[in-house]
């Protein structure tokens, strides 16, 4: 059975650059890893309705924040199968957002903190009543907001179908998701959590995951 770690972070935090670093040396060194990025665009009508609601599309859904979570998490709820499949044939698997991504973003919408109700209500429907995988781990690429959407909006020049959404656009909703982020990782909410710096180094970190796994089991 296969080690669960989530990779959460702000929009252009840097998140798919560091798991294809992380996965590179992983399995250089041998390790069977498997990765899943959320949401999962073009294989979950949940996750297109979504991407689409975010850039103007269906009326008033994106003004709803329970509506939005409630799409993401039946995104994930479909791919309860696929995770149990890949957590069952590999060492580790490495997800790029998961539950705690719908926890930080709808608080932060709402304004509300990590121990507020609107975790608790994620946590609920995810975990109890969807019943995902509880992550054995969770990272928090801790990225300054402005540099992360200089990122978002550079990768939107550089790649057409990476136009930027409506919670990219949102300055404020970026640092309050931010805090939540700090608030869920200071109280380890669900698992451990690691906090991480834009200036992680890729190796360092697939070697300390190689070490719980190995002489630890989970962290
Ligand atoms: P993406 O930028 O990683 O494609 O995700 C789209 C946006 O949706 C991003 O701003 C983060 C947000 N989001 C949630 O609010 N809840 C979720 O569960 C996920 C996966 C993403």
């Amino acid at each position: 059975m296969g080690t669960l770690i989530a990779l959460e972070g702000l929009d252009g935090a840097g998140k798919r650059t560091l798991v294809g670093a992380v996965v590179k040396y992983l399995t250089d060194g041998g390790l069977r890893v498997g990765t899943l990025d959320f949401p999962r665009y073009g294989r979950s009508v949940h996750a297109d309705v979504a991407s689409e609601a975010l850039k103007g599309a269906h009326g008033d859904l994106a003004n709803s924040v329970h509506a939005m979570a409630m799409l993401f998490a039946l995104d994930r709820s479909g791919a309860v199968g696929e995770l149990s499949d890949l957590l069952a044939g590999h060492d580790l698997v490495l997800l790029d957002r998961y539950v705690a991504s719908n926890a930080a973003y709808g608080a932060a919408r709402l304004h509300q903190r990590g121990d507020d109700e609107f975790v608790g209500w994620v946590t609920d429907l995810e975990f109890e009543r969807f019943g995902l995988p509880r992550p054995d781990l969770q990272l928090y690429l801790d990225v300054p907001v402005a540099l992360a959407q200089e990122r978002a909006r550079g990768r939107e020049s550089a790649d057409a179908s990476r136009t930027i959404d409506a919670y990219e656009r949102d300055r404020g909703l970026q640092k309050r998701t931010g805090e939540v982020y700090r608030d869920l990782a200071a109280e380890d909410w669900i698992s451990p959590w690691w906090v991480l710096t834009p200036d992680t180094d890729p190796d360092t970190l697939a070697e300390n995951l190689t070490f719980l796994k190995k002489e630890h089991g989970t962290p």
